[in-house]
């Protein structure tokens, strides 16, 4: 199977835009739009799929998610792009007497068969014994990809965007994080005057040792420059105030691109705060990785209706 048979847009553009909010501190912002990779596979889901797709050759996927997992939907919507089965584990055993949610419900359109688990079965989703019952009811030869995606070749996939951000004239390039898959590939694949910043969305300090690693896991070891700034969580995954919701709004005024809330606000939030607190030396060019799309169909997880943690 080739999964250029979708036709990704890459590379990805990276647009220069006027905020004069970061030009005060002598900050060039730029967009790396990620987000128009592919309708259906924006992002790093693309990245962190692709490799994976050619790795299962047809086979059939078995991965795992939230109740609003951008990648369950992204996994579902590969299966029925290119015709191979999908099997989505879901956290939540509650979910399976509740209709879907719309999320849920893209991904059964895309013949994703869902399978809702209790809340320490999806805890213990790596112990071989629990994924072994897992794949029990799967189709034979099913190849199993983790939780958000986040694997070696995820990591390695991730890589080609610090490529085409080390052709660039950029000097710090800014991601938004949730496993660190994508940072981990990003921050390998800069040039040695570039460094990557990594903003996590999650609460609990845990990124930096799991960025550490994916790198060793698919890489030999630590590579690139890379810090991470965990101030910009609001208080955990999905979480948000309405200050993060009027700088979402104004920035998509101002920018004309519809702001992706669980992860890309807060990233954007952190770097105008970073910039006004003169972090970064006048002159620097600072890349600002979109990576999902707004369409607003995650937005509801920030309702507190479902569940909160999403991949
Ligand atoms: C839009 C968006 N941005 C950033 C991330 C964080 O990626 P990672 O889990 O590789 O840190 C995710 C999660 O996959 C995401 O959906």
């Amino acid at each position: 199977m080739t999964v250029s048979r979708l036709r990704p847009r890459l590379p990805s553009p990276l647009e220069a835009v006027v905020d004069e909010r970061f030009e005060r501190h002598g900050v060039r912002l730029l967009l790396k739009r990620d987000d128009l990779i592919h309708p259906d596979l924006p992002g790093n889901k693309w990245r962190k799929l692709a490799l994976n797709l050619e790795a299962a050759a047809g086979r059939p996927v078995l991965t795992f998610g939230g109740a609003y997992s951008n990648h369950l939907r992204a996994t579902a919507a590969a299966g029925r792009l290119l015709g191979f089965a999908t099997t989505g584990v879901v956290r939540g055993d509650e979910l399976a007497e509740r209709p879907l949610n719309p999320s849920l419900a893209r991904c059964a359109a895309d013949g994703m068969r869902l399978v809702f688990v209790a809340r320490s079965t999806y805890r213990a989703k790596d112990d071989p014994a629990v994924l072994a019952e897992l794949l029990r009811d799967a189709p034979p030869g099913t190849y199993v990809v983790p939780e958000g995606g986040s694997n070696a070749l995820a990591v390695r996939g991730c890589l080609e965007l610090g490529r085409e951000l080390a052709e660039a004239p950029v000097d710090v390039a800014a991601v938004a994080c949730g496993t660190g898959g994508t940072l981990a590939g990003l921050a390998a694949g800069l040039g040695t005057e570039q460094r990557a910043l990594g903003v996590p969305v999650l609460r609990g300090g845990f990124l930096g040792a799991a960025v550490e690693e994916l790198q060793e896991a698919a890489l030999g070891g630590r590579r690139g420059a890379w810090s991470l700034d965990e101030r910009f969580h609001f208080g955990g995954y999905a979480r948000t105030d309405p200050a993060l919701d009027a700088f979402a709004r104004d920035f998509e005024a101002r920018h004309g691109l519809v702001v992706e809330r669980l992860y890309v606000a807060k990233m954007l939030y952190g770097l105008l705060a970073l910039a006004e607190e003169g972090a970064f030396p006048s002159g620097t060019r600072l890349a600002a990785v979109i990576t999902g799309s707004g369409d607003g169909s995650n937005v509801r997880a920030l309702t507190g209706e479902g569940d909160r943690r999403g991949e």
